[in-house]
């Protein structure tokens, strides 16, 4: 069994990203400027909006944090986005999902500028994307594809089970991973909470991306040996006995499944560093593209 290590990857990357970032510096150019909008106090989207913006700081890019408070309305949402469409200085910029109840996402996403949808979610990006144009690709799943690329996993001719068809993760791994090229090109079955005999599935695949959010659901006896374990889930599970008062944890029983496994994510330490890193990635692409437009 061998790690497919996100952390190590993603700190590869970022580290290209920065000597990108340097050179911009010496050639006097200005730095990708990257915004995140938080609204709300969630325990999670604080720690990856923090994240996030963190990141910025190290690999020399600059951020802006706007964080709204939790009774924001949604016009008040619109014009804060309006601003940032407007606002030159800024390259790229996210609306960090979920957001309250009281307001409508579609209509937040939509009014977001595709050329700083760095998140890659409105949809003449998504549309872009599955068309094989140049898009933003969103960060999660690029950061699997560009994982499967670094290990030089074989995915050509594979059968790909996704299980979990979000927006976010399992429908555009679904797209990628059947389109042609390289960490692509696989036979892909995208399954969801409909899907019957979702074992007989698992048990065929040569590759499994579970994207679900259901701590341990994925089983020994649900894969077979050699399967590729790509876990997307991370969800926090109440643990009075730690510290935070809570763990992380994946879709897939890590501690059986590695055993048959040829490669597996761990959580943490898999997908969430690659997604941040391509996040990054997709701005850095943003300001190039802003340059090229000016
Ligand atoms: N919530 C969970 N994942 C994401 C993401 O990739 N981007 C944003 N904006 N919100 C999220």
């Amino acid at each position: 069994m061998k790690l497919l290590d996100g952390k190590k990857i993603s700190n590869q990357i970022k580290e290209e990203i920065a000597a990108a970032v340097a050179d911009m510096k010496n050639r006097g150019e200005k730095v990708p400027h990257l915004a995140a909008v938080l609204v709300g106090n969630d325990g999670a989207s604080l720690t990856y909006v923090g994240s996030k913006v963190r990141s910025c700081e190290k690999i020399g890019f600059r951020s802006t944090l706007v964080h709204l408070p939790e009774e924001t309305t949604e016009e008040q949402l619109l014009q804060e986005v309006y601003k940032l469409n407007g606002n030159k200085d800024i390259d790229g910029y996210i609306v960090q999902l979920p957001l309250p109840k009281h307001i409508d996402e579609e209509k937040i996403l939509l009014a977001v500028h595709p050329d700083k949808d760095v998140d890659g979610f409105h949809p003449t990006n998504f549309g872009k994307m599955a068309l094989d144009m140049p898009s933003f690709v969103p960060a999660t799943p690029y950061g699997i594809m560009e994982l499967l690329k670094r290990y030089k996993v074989e995915t050509q001719g594979k059968h790909c089970v996704v299980i979990g068809r979000s927006h976010i993760v399992g429908r555009p791994i679904s797209i990628l991973m059947s389109q042609k090229g390289e960490a692509a090109d696989a036979t892909v079955t995208l399954t969801h909470s409909r899907t019957k005999d979702l074992k007989s599935l698992t048990l065929q695949a040569d590759i499994i991306v579970s994207a679900l959010g259901v701590p341990g659901f994925l089983k020994a006896d649900m894969v077979k040996d050699g399967v590729v374990v790509i876990d997307v889930g991370i969800t926090r599970v109440a643990d009075p006995s730690r510290e935070r008062g809570y763990y992380l944890s994946g879709d897939v029983d890590f501690e059986a499944v590695s055993r048959k496994a040829s490669y597996i994510t761990p959580v943490p330490g898999g997908v969430g560093p690659m997604t941040i890193a391509m996040l990054l990635k997709n701005t850095l692409l943003a300001r190039e593209r802003h340059k090229e437009m000016a």
